[in-house]
């Protein structure tokens, strides 16, 4: 079921925090991107959910034209301040949902998308839809959130996401991620998983998520078996987070 209401109201509150974040602007990541992307300076390229313009921003620094897309009309704004912030022009911004783009056959060099496939609630159709608009030779790249593999971990660190935000659809695994990347028309060049800390209470307050709901996630950390403990400790100004990246060519 479309979870787009549920994105809108929670980004739509929040969405200058996001344009904001140290942990979606961090140069360190940005550059790890643009190092493995490589852009060509003629290079076309689509940012797919755009959210504070920082994917967009990054690859408009080096490629000749980029589209961003996202359904959050506030976060494109905000998208927007920050591209003309750092005098940026050769961004478009449009309001689209990834699992029905109005863009035809093989348009971009690049799609690119980074913490936002977790929202996805078809994620086999926006996938599909993302290497539709890809050229044969492309390059298509994701970063996003993840958990480490295993039963517990994906039913329970998940349950945490959805606790602290209600848009929340799925943390993908590396073993999920091999099986969605198996049925797309893509050649794998690089996958890495890296481990991270969400830093407390400001993970929780840039979606606004109520007092419950972080005692909750508590409760379920604690009840994590011990082997999962040892993967995800955390304490009371942090918690720990797995991110996955993935760079792979169109066949
Ligand atoms: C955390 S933000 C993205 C951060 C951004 N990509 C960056 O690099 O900083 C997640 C974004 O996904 C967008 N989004 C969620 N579902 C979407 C969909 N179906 N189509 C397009 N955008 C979507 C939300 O509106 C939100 O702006």
């Amino acid at each position: 079921m479309s979870n787009q209401n549920e994105v809108r109201k929670n980004f739509g509150q929040r969405a200058s925090d996001y344009r904001l974040s140290s942990t979606h602007g961090n140069p360190t990541d940005l550059e790890r991107m643009i190092n493995l992307i490589k852009p060509r300076s003629d290079a076309s390229a689509l940012d797919v959910a755009t959210g504070g313009g920082h994917t967009a921003i990054a690859l408009a620094k080096c490629a000749n034209q980029v589209v961003a897309i996202d359904i959050t009309p506030e976060m494109l704004a905000e998208a927007k301040t920050g591209s003309s912030q750092a005098g940026i022009s050769n961004i478009t911004f449009r309001a689209e949902d990834v699992h029905n783009l109005n863009i035809s056959d093989c348009q971009f060099d690049i799609v690119a998308s980074r913490f936002a496939v977790h929202h996805f609630f078809d994620v086999n159709r926006a996938l599909q839809e993302m290497c539709r608009v890809l050229k044969p030779g492309g390059k298509f790249y994701i970063l996003d959130c993840s958990v480490i593999d295993g039963e517990e971990t994906e039913k329970e660190i998940n349950r945490i996401e959805l606790l602290r935000d209600s848009s929340h659809q799925c943390s993908y695994s590396p073993r999920l991620w091999h099986q969605l990347l198996k049925e797309l028309p893509l050649t794998i060049d690089h996958t890495s998983m890296f481990k991270e800390q969400y830093e407390l209470p400001r993970w929780f307050d840039r979606m606004g998520t109520d007092q419950n709901s972080r005692e909750e996630i508590f409760r379920i950390l604690n009840s994590l078996s011990a082997e999962c403990k040892i993967r995800y400790p955390f304490g009371d100004d942090y918690i720990t987070t797995y991110r996955y990246e993935i760079l792979a060519t169109k066949n």
